[in-house]
């Protein structure tokens, strides 16, 4: 097992798009193993392998844990890793406070859809099939959106977005300086 550097804002391979998996072996299994290793270390509820700097569709997610006042509705409880994973159905609408591994030191509310059904395969290759509301359901959006190239500042207006992406670059520029 081993911690992965997890890439963040304005790093370009945040915004590129990934491609399918196309043989489920050990090594990917590894990657995966890795991931959960590193969400874990890094108090995240999701990973897609793009922020850790490999372009292939795969995210891992556990949204066990939860706020201690929220009352919202308890997804299924249980770590998955996803391996091509797509949503096939969405429904509703929900806003949600989202942070995000990449974007370290703040959050904000998007927009997703309250109900997916998310279709891919598991560690094993076998086919998965997920009907997620609630925070399971935001977690699967904001991780296959990585998958895409975008992250959830992309999701804000267009206002908000230039000027928190203004923000954080200076401050990326700030810290890279010796
Ligand atoms: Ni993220």
């Amino acid at each position: 097992m081993a911690l992965l550097e997890i890439l963040t804002f304005p790093d370009p391979r945040l915004a590129q798009p990934a491609t399918n998996v196309e043989v489920v072996d050990d090594a990917l299994r590894q990657l995966i193993d890795d991931m959960f290793e590193t969400m874990y270390a890094a108090e995240g509820v999701g990973l897609a392998a793009p922020q850790v700097g490999v372009l292939k569709r795969l995210i891992v997610l556990d949204c066990g844990e939860r706020e201690k006042d929220d009352q919202r509705p308890l997804p299924p409880v249980q770590p998955y890793a996803i391996i091509n994973p797509t949503i096939v159905a969405k429904e509703g609408e929900i806003v949600w406070e989202e942070g995000c591994l990449s974007v370290p030191g703040y959050t904000d509310e998007v927009n997703r859809a309250a109900k997916v059904t998310v279709k891919g395969l598991d560690r094993n290759g076998q086919p998965l099939h997920i009907e997620a509301e609630g925070l399971l359901a935001v977690c699967l959006q904001h991780e296959i959106d990585h998958l895409e190239g975008t992250i959830f500042l992309d999701r804000l207006s267009r206002l908000k977005q230039s000027m928190v992406k203004k923000k954080l670059r200076k401050k990326a520029e700030e810290e890279a300086r010796p």
